[in-house]
């Protein structure tokens, strides 16, 4: 048994508070648990207690799993409808609802800057959709020996951390998020004419409010193209002065990843990037990747 357990009642304890299976990993956000397997159905209350940790940490790391497609999309739906994907790889196929994120070549080689290489700048999932993405989850299958970390950023907290008068400009504001624009950005492939038909550029608030816990948190990253009503420079400034206020390391918790690790966060609070801090060109990095679609951002 060990210290994750050992939160678990004693029979001293005779309150009614709910037993938490997880503990607050070491840093600004999230909490993690081995306590769990989720390779069998959990039951009511369990799964109450993950719900409730991932409103309160947004960020989980579970230990020790081995799950398959189906059971890892089994847990993801406790959480809300799986989301499909409309973005093409570079044989024309698209994603499935579990697919693997990898730094492979179609042969299975390592690359060093692999097709999809937009994941190693700051966002948050499908930002540019009119629903975007609610939760991200991710399951370590292959590692390379060091590095392959995922960062992520507490916009909640960067947030609070504004100057008064910054919040008071901001909030009210709309930013556009673009897949043209991500993909420019970013150095990538454009997408094509059905992709921006399929996903064209949306407004969505500067600052969204979270709906389960009320709190306000910065919504930017990689597809915030410019702002709403003002001049594209004054825009552009804006959201780039926001976006290295939100990253200051303060703000960052990074995930260095153990085999078994199963990890998911919320998208509504959080901004996410790969770590390129391994040889990507040597190295395999293979992860298992879902995600729950969200609500129209307000
Ligand atoms: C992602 O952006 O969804 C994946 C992040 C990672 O590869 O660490």
């Amino acid at each position: 048994m060990n210290s994750l357990h050992a939160q678990a009642a004693s029979p001293a304890d005779t309150s009614n508070r709910p037993i938490s299976l997880f503990i607050p990993l070491d840093g600004i956000i999230g909490a993690e648990t081995d306590g769990l397997d989720l390779s069998r159905p959990l039951d009511g209350g369990t799964v109450e207690a993950v719900r409730a940790a991932f409103r309160d940490h947004h960020l989980l790391v579970i230990r020790n799993q081995s799950l398959d497609k189906e059971r890892m999309y089994r847990f993801a739906e406790l959480f809300g409808p799986i989301e499909g994907h409309m973005i093409r790889l570079a044989d024309g196929s698209k994603w499935d609802a579990v697919h693997t994120i990898t730094n492979l070549d179609a042969a299975g080689n390592p690359v060093a800057k692999p097709f999809i290489s937009s994941n190693y700048f700051w966002h948050t999932d499908k930002s540019f959709l009119r629903e975007p993405s609610l939760l991200t989850m991710l399951q370590a299958v292959e590692l390379p020996p060091n590095g392959g970390d995922t960062q992520f950023a507490d916009m909640t907290a960067a947030f609070d951390a504004l100057p008064e008068a910054t919040r008071r400009r901001i909030d009210g504001l709309k930013s556009v998020q673009s897949l043209e624009f991500m993909r420019r950005y970013t150095g990538s492939a454009p997408p094509t004419e059905d992709d921006i038909a399929a996903a064209p550029p949306i407004a969505h608030p500067l600052v969204r409010t979270h709906p389960e816990t009320g709190r306000k948190s910065l919504y930017i990253g990689m597809y915030s193209s410019h702002i709403e009503g003002l001049p594209e420079e004054e825009g552009r400034a804006l959201l780039e002065e926001l976006l290295e206020h939100a990253t200051q390391d303060r703000f960052v918790f990074t995930h260095r990843w153990q085999h078994g690790d199963l990890v998911f966060w919320d998208n509504r609070c959080l901004l996410h990037r790969a770590t390129a801090n391994f040889e990507m060109g040597k190295h395999r990095r293979v992860l298992m990747r879902v995600v729950v679609k969200g609500s129209v951002p307000e």
